[in-house]
């Protein structure tokens, strides 16, 4: 059986650390013990050291600096500081620090190798904003991944997963659009190929493409059935305990 993953993006959320607490206890109550599936919850950084200790879920960062140990970089979190916190996987490249925070996919793909050479597993974040034009998304796509992927060793590329996350179908922008499961599994296989031919099949062979985009309990099984999918990144339900871990669970079981 192949591993699966759902990983849990809380954005900017919750309010207060008291908040988050709580949401932490929640989830590790609710989430069953599961045959194949990690489960990663990723909080805001201030958050982090709140979420240690729980064995139901792994922690992961939004983000990590390329830079580090210590250092004269104001606001950055290097991978040094969230090792030590327990992260053991980090996001890079999410489609909200590209638009924000204006992350290249130069910026990415130093953030990538960073955080594949300290031994962490990565989570290379792509995805079109508009699903048409549809020549145009795929243009888009295809150097999102060359450039992001670039330069990864073997070795590297072992603990790579990319998460296909279409921007449309966000759900606090797609006003109700949800990708259909079938296009995300063409654009996995797309988003493999790409992989192919920038680093060669021994390499690309092994990283899950994972999906985001408004997931939800009901859709999980959906999106995972035929196994084109190699996970989850989910978050708005994130930080509803009982609907995230109905979504750990139907994707243990689909
Ligand atoms: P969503 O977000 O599940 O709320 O659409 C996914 C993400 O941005 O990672």
């Amino acid at each position: 059986m192949r591993e699966r993953y759902v990983i849990g993006n809380w954005k900017m959320n919750p309010v207060s650390a008291r908040a988050a607490r709580r949401l932490f206890v929640a989830l590790s109550r609710r989430l069953p013990r599961l045959k194949r599936t990690t489960v990663v919850v990723a909080p805001p950084f201030p958050y982090l050291a709140l979420g240690k200790g729980f064995s139901r879920f792994t922690l992961g960062g939004q983000d990590a600096f390329y830079f580090g140990p210590g250092g004269a970089y104001t606001g950055e979190v290097s991978l040094e500081m969230l090792a030590d916190l327990g992260v053991r996987l980090v996001i890079v490249g999410h489609s909200e620090r590209r638009e924000y925070v204006g992350e290249t996919n130069e910026v990415v793909n130093k953030k990538l190798k960073a955080v594949l050479a300290s031994g962490m597993k990565a989570v290379l974040c792509v995805g079109e904003r508009e699903r048409e034009p549809r020549e145009a998304a795929l243009i888009f796509l295809k150097r999102q991944v060359e450039e992001g992927v670039r330069g990864l060793t073997r070795s590297q590329c072992a603990r790579l997963l990319v998460a296909y996350e279409p921007v449309w179908a966000l759900s606090l922008r797609s006003g109700g659009r949800v990708a259909p499961p079938e296009h995300a599994f063409r654009m996995a296989l797309y988003i493999r190929k790409i992989i192919t031919t920038t680093l060669g099949s021994a390499r690309a062979s092994s990283v899950p493409v994972l999906y985001g985009g408004s997931v939800s309990a009901a859709s999980t099984a959906d999106f995972l059935r035929d196994g084109w999918l190699g996970g989850l990144l989910v978050g708005g339900k994130s930080l509803d305990p009982k609907e995230f871990a109905l979504i750990c669970l139907a994707a243990d079981h689909a």
